[in-house]
């Protein structure tokens, strides 16, 4: 019988295990970092696992579902973007660049949740005197307000962390961030990967066994997504990402809430808020946050689109500008709408509409700079590209919503009434849709791209 091994290589940096020994480290790197370690504690763990009961599986109807033990955050357009509240049992990751916004909506969130349990804030990265500046300049703090029963604990020692844990039970824990736990018993340096997942594993395991719910934030820098908070995503149930934008139509800065993944919810939802002097603020008519106010005629490449995220309808102006490719290959440039998208509703463009394209380079812009993914936005695209093209201006106040075959149809839409609705609310008297006519008057609807821009043009 093959004899059983005692030891492993452990990595002294970040925990990582391997069979044999290696110079390097190949989760973390580091060189002559690898040593010889008893797995005697493994042995031990799994002995003692099989003195207890005798796992069992269980009826499906003998389980009380989930459904209803939710606490409101207080805050509308986060339990929106959560779906309907902060499930109990649960663990939500809030994932951002720094200086986004994370500590301060969470903050907020603490002091208005609906519960009556405890609420604990740990931060690794604050101290205590900083959070409170920042909780008085959020006004939640004084006699009465409900940010009096927050209890702050400012380490990410893992070990110090669960001591308080099981001293407090709190119902709602904020660990701000993920990126400074750390804990001995996951190697020696704080900081790496393997640190913040057997951190934050342990910490989910606890509020799922104590019914309570968890939000844990992590840094995420603009290069890109760092593998860092990405690892976490599989061991949470709610995965949501808050993003900056500039907006027209307010004064403080635009965020944006995105649900990523969400066990309990649909990831359509986007909360919107405003940063201004009094921390996060909820937009109560979004609908017209990114529509820049223009009096007279249109510029050229200028097109208004109903849109929806979520539940809502947003109408949003697209800016399109063609001018003649520098290089021998045209290129599209655009971030806030799929390039891939922009590039195909200009060939179908150029091959209904026999408007040469494939030898201009293409921006678009969104206004407001919101991130636009839903299909409605292709017909408006249609017109602002063409019309910049053309330098034909559209005409003022119409609204246009419809998605964009490659055969040139203008497709059918969800909620088009909806559409239309929010549009003439804002002012719009004319709309540009897909047919059939809508009630009312002032909707053109259309069957293809050539009728819609004889239509507008
Ligand atoms: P913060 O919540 O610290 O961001 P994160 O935790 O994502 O790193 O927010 C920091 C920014 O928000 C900072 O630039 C200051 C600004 N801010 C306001 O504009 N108003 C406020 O009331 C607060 C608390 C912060
Ligand atoms: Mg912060």
């Amino acid at each position: 019988m093959k004899k059983q091994r005692t030891f492993i290589f452990k990595c002294s940096s970040c925990g990582h295990e391997e069979p044999k020994w290696l110079g390097r480290c190949p989760e973390c790197g580091e060189w002559n970092t690898l040593t010889e370690t008893p797995i005697t504690g493994r042995g031990t763990a799994k002995a003692s696992g099989s003195s207890r009961a005798l796992p069992q599986s269980f009826p499906l109807s003998s389980v009380d579902p989930l459904e209803g033990s939710r606490i409101a955050s207080g805050i509308g357009e986060l339990d929106r973007v959560l779906g309907g509240g902060i499930m109990k049992s649960s663990a939500i990751l809030v994932g951002g660049e720094p200086g986004i916004g994370k500590s301060t909506l969470l903050l907020q969130a603490a002091a208005a949740a609906d519960t009556k349990g405890r609420i604990l804030y740990i931060s690794g990265e604050e101290s205590a005197g900083q959070i409170r500046m920042r909780a008085d300049r959020l006004g939640i703090m004084g006699a009465g307000t409900k940010g009096e029963r927050i209890e702050i604990f400012c380490s990410g020692n893992l070990e110090e962390i669960q001591t308080i844990l099981e001293a407090s039970k709190p119902v709602l824990i904020i660990v701000d961030s993920a990126q400074t736990l750390f804990s001995s018993e996951a190697g020696l340096v704080p900081g790496t990967i393997n640190q913040m997942k057997y951190c934050s594993w342990d910490l989910i395991s606890w509020v799922k066994e104590h019914d309570a719910a968890l939000f844990l934030v992590a840094h995420v820098t603009k290069d890109g997504l760092i593998s860092g908070p990405k690892s976490l995503e599989h061991m949470v149930d709610t995965v949501l990402y808050f993003e900056g934008a500039s907006s027209a139509a307010s004064d403080g800065d635009c965020r944006f809430l995105r649900a990523a993944k969400n066990r309990f919810g649909s990831v359509d939802e986007i909360g919107i808020f405003t940063m201004g002097e009094k921390g996060l603020s909820i937009v109560e008519d979004p609908s017209l946050l990114f529509l820049v106010r223009r009096e007279g005629e249109l510029p050229p490449g200028v097109a208004t689109a109903a849109v929806l995220e979520g539940s809502r309808t947003l109408l949003v102006e697209i800016q399109a500008l063609t001018v003649p490719a520098k290089g021998a290959m045209s290129r599209v440039f655009s971030d806030r709408i799929d390039s891939a998208r922009v590039s195909r509703v200009a060939a179908t463009i150029e091959k209904h509409l026999g408007l040469r394209l494939s030898d201009q380079d293409l921006y678009i812009n969104v206004a407001g700079g919101i991130r636009i993914a839903e299909v409605g936005v292709e017909l408006a695209l249609a017109c602002a590209i063409y019309s910049a093209r053309t330098s034909i201006p559209l005409p003022a106040k119409t609204a246009i919503a419809g998605e964009l075959s490659l055969a040139g149809e203008v497709r059918p839409l969800r909620r088009q009434p909806g559409r239309v609705k929010a549009a003439r609310n804002l002012g719009f008297d004319s709309f540009l849709g897909p047919a059939p006519n809508e009630s009312g008057t002032g909707y053109m609807g259309v069957h293809d791209i050539k009728s819609a821009i004889k239509s507008v043009f």
